[in-house]
């Protein structure tokens, strides 16, 4: 172990996401192992804007039950310390960030985070902060690894809502649209699409038609007079929509014309948007439903309990070891998965979106090779 390294502080950016608790206590058990000690920063990147922040000493009597619990224990923020708002304008505060560091004695952050987080966190390593990064999101956009922590638990999520809106959709014989977080990846749109069997799935990689939307609706639904025959079982559709899917005459939409700190737009309205058009302009009813953060909520799944703890377990052998500047990546999920460090310099700017070659039938907005018409 690289004796300077002692204290270690650790926080938490970006969306929340269920895993992060398991890879604090992760880190926290393995850590004390190493002769750590974990100061658990608050708010993210925010915290350490703050001369007077709070912080909290993590112990394993601390984090013994964090694996689990959902979202942050450590609260979170889409602070960027490089933009901060002053104003009308904003401000480069990294240098108080830096100080903060040093102020709370701290050898070394390690910081859970997705790309933005870890963009931080990348910039702050080249002006000699020793970082490590630990992979978070729910859109599983993130290069360098297979695996981000809270995807697992979104799927999860998102498929049990895909299931519960068959009934309704049966019942009254709908074309029930879910619109799906992700942003520009549909990775969580289309996996629980398959995972729920829907029966279109709309990503933010292959921009749709809605007179083909239309088509592959009538192709399933038949004419309006036949839907209203009640013992026809598949008289309603469900559509799986990521918020980042677009039309090809169409462009993303947004809730609004704000941005944040990191230059990112919210995304949502496409499921409202393509349902009203489906009223319009096909006989069928629909309805839409935004699934919004509930999506990220809850108790984190198995696989993220594992990876989150594997990965925090990492983090510590990489803060010990002295490999900075370092994100852990996963090859595989767990239980069949292999851990690396990979440069945290790789995961900026670099979508990592869903493959279309590989598992997206463009002619029918669903998954290739399943072998299967749903
Ligand atoms: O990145 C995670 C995510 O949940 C995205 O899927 C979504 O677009 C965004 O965060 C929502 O942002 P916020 O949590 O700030 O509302």
């Amino acid at each position: 172990m690289t004796s300077k390294i002692k204290r270690v502080g650790v926080l938490t950016g970006g969306g929340d996401a269920p895993g992060l608790n398991p890879a604090i206590k992760g880190f926290v058990y393995r850590g004390s192992e190493l002769g750590l000690s974990v100061i658990g920063l608050f708010d993210g990147w925010r915290g350490l804007l703050d001369p007077l922040a709070d912080f909290m000493p993590l112990d394993r009597d601390a984090v013994s039950r964090w694996d689990r619990d959902g979202g942050t224990n450590l609260g979170s923020s889409r602070t960027n310390p490089f933009k901060v708002p002053a104003g009308t304008k904003s401000v480069d505060r990294s240098d108080d960030v830096i100080k903060n560091i040093a102020r709370l004695n701290l050898d070394a952050v390690v910081v859970c985070g997705g790309e933005d987080t870890l963009g931080v966190a990348a910039r702050l390593g080249e002006r000699g902060v020793r970082v490590v990064g630990i992979p978070k999101t729910i859109d599983k956009d993130l290069a360098g690894t297979d695996y981000t922590l809270g995807f697992d638990t979104a799927l999860r999520n998102v498929t049990e809502v895909i299931e519960r809106s068959r009934t309704p959709a049966g019942s009254h014989r709908w074309v029930q649209v879910i619109e799906v977080m992700g942003r520009h990846a549909g990775h969580l749109a289309f996996w629980s699409g398959v995972a729920g069997q829907a029966h279109l799935i709309l990503i933010p990689e292959h921009p749709f038609r809605y007179q083909k939307v239309f088509e592959l609706l009538r192709d399933r639904l038949g004419e309006p007079e036949l839907a209203r025959d009640r013992f026809h079982r598949s008289r309603y559709s469900v559509i799986v929509v990521s918020e980042g899917a677009y039309s090809e005459d169409g462009e993303t939409v947004t809730i609004d014309d704000r941005h944040d700190a990191f230059g990112h737009a919210r995304l949502g309205g496409i499921g409202e948007v393509l349902a009203k058009k489906i009223m319009d302009e096909t006989p069928y009813e629909a309805r839409a439903v935004a699934l919004g953060h509930p999506q990220r909520g809850g108790a984190p799944s198995p696989v993220d309990r594992i990876m989150g703890l594997l990965f925090g377990a990492r983090a510590a052998d990489a803060v010990a070891s002295g490999d900075f500047g370092k994100m852990v990546s996963a090859r595989g999920i767990a239980p069949a998965c292999t851990l690396s460090l990979v440069d945290l310099s790789l995961v900026q700017g670099k979508l990592n979106a869903l493959d279309v070659e590989r598992y997206y039938d463009t002619t029918r907005y669903q998954v290739k090779d399943l072998g299967m018409n749903l």
